[in-house]
């Protein structure tokens, strides 16, 4: 009986569009020394016209899917975390379901903000906890920048769109890297601290009317960053304790890519080395959910993360949500 969870396949995708911090000094007061200086971020990729969350997530899935070696259609499961879903109904899972070309699946959005991907990857570990032969795609795909309001500076220049994706099977560890364990951790009470209220049930428009400020990222930045320090801090020192691991035991960190300065706080709070820290934020920006999985692929393409290496991955967003998960490679 195969007891491990591994993630069979990894993949990425961003839009070709590129965002640089010149074209936004073009469009709001700001500057490129202001925003690498702030947020280490240079440059973030954006969709075209045309183009939505389910064509990015279609994009990771089947990079994630050639990289298992699994055809879409042997999948059981289809999970896709985001805030940024194409449409309300139908949800985005069944939109990517269709455009893999294939029916029949559980298809679920999952919604937990940047924390996204972990509740998805949890998820997928209870679906393959009940069934030992499923075969799950999570995806976490975001278009932050069409809820980012491009005449507010403080906002608009931390975002950029992308997805990532990963292949859940159960398996022995000579299948892949196995996912030991992940902590996942909430706090509605702090939710008004970073919000996008536009399009849901409480805030209605009619008919006509133009939108509002709340329908795009509203945030109050320095709490933010306070509690994202704290949490993703403190559930990488919970789930490395119940796993009898230290931080030496760790070969790389990979925070969610929100901005430099949260990604370096949270290493050295922990006592992780820089050069063991993954960082792509300069170039893709916080792409929210998508921004673990994102980097998770590209760090294993690039040869940052080796075979054998213990991967630490840690989120934090609006709700607010968190979560670590600790991955053997
Ligand atoms: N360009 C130039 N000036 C700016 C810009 C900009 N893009 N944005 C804000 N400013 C100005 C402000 O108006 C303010 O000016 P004032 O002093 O004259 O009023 C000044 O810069 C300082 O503004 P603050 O908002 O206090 O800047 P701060 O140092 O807190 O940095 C930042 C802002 C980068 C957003 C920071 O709060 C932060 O990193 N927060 C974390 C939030 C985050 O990354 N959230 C992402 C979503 S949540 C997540 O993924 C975890």
């Amino acid at each position: 009986m195969h007891t491990d969870f591994i993630l069979r396949g990894l993949g990425r995708h961003a839009p070709d569009r590129i965002l640089t911090n010149a074209d936004l000094e073009t469009m709001v007061e700001t500057s490129d020394e202001w925003i690498t200086t702030r947020t280490g971020i240079r440059q973030r990729h954006i969709v075209s016209p045309g183009e939505g969350c389910t064509d990015l997530a279609y994009g990771a899935a089947k990079m994630a899917l050639k990289d298992a070696g699994i055809e879409a259609d042997d999948l059981t499961h289809i999970l896709l975390a985001t805030y940024t879903s194409d449409y309300v109904i139908p949800q985005g899972a069944c939109v990517l379901e269709e455009k893999l070309g294939v029916k029949g699946k559980i298809a679920l959005d999952v919604s937990a903000a940047c924390s996204g991907f972990l509740f998805a990857l949890e998820t997928a570990r209870g679906f393959v906890a009940l069934d030992r032969n499923a075969k799950v795609l999570v995806v976490a795909s975001e278009v932050n920048t069409h809820r980012a309001n491009f005449t507010d500076r403080a906002t608009c220049v931390l975002f950029g769109d992308a997805a990532g994706a990963v292949v859940v099977t159960a398996g022995d560890p000579e299948d892949g890297p196995r996912v030991l364990d992940v902590k996942l951790g909430t706090d509605g009470g702090l939710g008004d601290l970073l919000t996008v209220k536009g399009g849901g049930s409480m805030s209605t428009y009619k008919e006509g009317e133009p939108v509002r400020d709340d329908y795009f990222i509203q945030m109050q930045g320095r709490e933010v960053y306070k509690h994202a320090v704290r949490n993703m801090t403190g559930v990488c020192k919970e789930i490395l304790e119940r796993n009898n691991l230290s931080v030496d035991d760790v070969n790389v960190l990979l925070p969610h890519q929100a901005n430099l300065r949260i990604i370096e706080a949270v290493g050295k709070k922990l006592g992780v080395p820089e050069e063991k820290v993954y960082v792509n934020v300069d170039r893709y920006g916080n792409t929210s959910a998508a921004s673990v999985p994102l980097a998770l692929s590209e760090a294993r393409d690039n040869g940052f993360i080796k075979k054998g290496d213990l991967v630490l991955l840690t989120t934090f967003g609006g709700g607010f949500t968190w979560g670590a998960a600790l991955v053997r490679f």
